[in-house]
């Protein structure tokens, strides 16, 4: 499972500096990878009203998905934290649901990375396979 993400993190971590974070002042970017080739990066976006807040996953995704993009491959999340800082369950909800089994990347500013397969962040998901049976 293990290959070059390199381009793919620093993706992640140029998206990270357009985090409109100023409430909490936690910045974060996320860069998805299509299984063409294509990129889109995200960071996240704060409101003044905490809980319309979006993730830099989620931002990255809606990009993606918006463009027309249906098949991913991996995505990298950056932040600078010692410990990686891993997708919140939102973020793990609609990484499943919209990108599948996929390869998450994490990663921070001191170069350390880790990577892990979508199920295993969310074990027995809940998604559209259970509405239509
Ligand atoms: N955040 C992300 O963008 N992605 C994550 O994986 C974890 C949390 C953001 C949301 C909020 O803007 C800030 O980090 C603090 O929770």
């Amino acid at each position: 499972m293990q290959k070059d993400f390199s381009e793919l993190i620093r993706l992640a971590t140029r998206a990270r500096e357009y985090a409109h974070s100023s409430f909490s002042g936690f910045k974060v970017g996320a860069a998805i990878l299509t299984k063409k080739g294509k990129t889109y990066t995200g960071c996240n976006i704060e409101s003044a009203s905490y809980g319309l807040t979006v993730c830099a996953e989620r931002v990255a995704i809606w990009k993606a998905i918006s463009e027309g993009e249906r098949d991913f491959s991996a995505i990298a999340v950056v932040a600078d934290t010692n410990e990686l800082t891993p997708p919140c369950g939102a973020c793990r909800q609609i990484i499943w649901e919209f990108c599948g089994d996929i390869v998450v990347v994490l990663a921070n500013l001191q170069g350390k990375t880790k990577v892990f397969k979508m199920s295993k962040l969310l074990p027995n998901p809940f998604d559209s396979k259970f509405l239509n049976s």
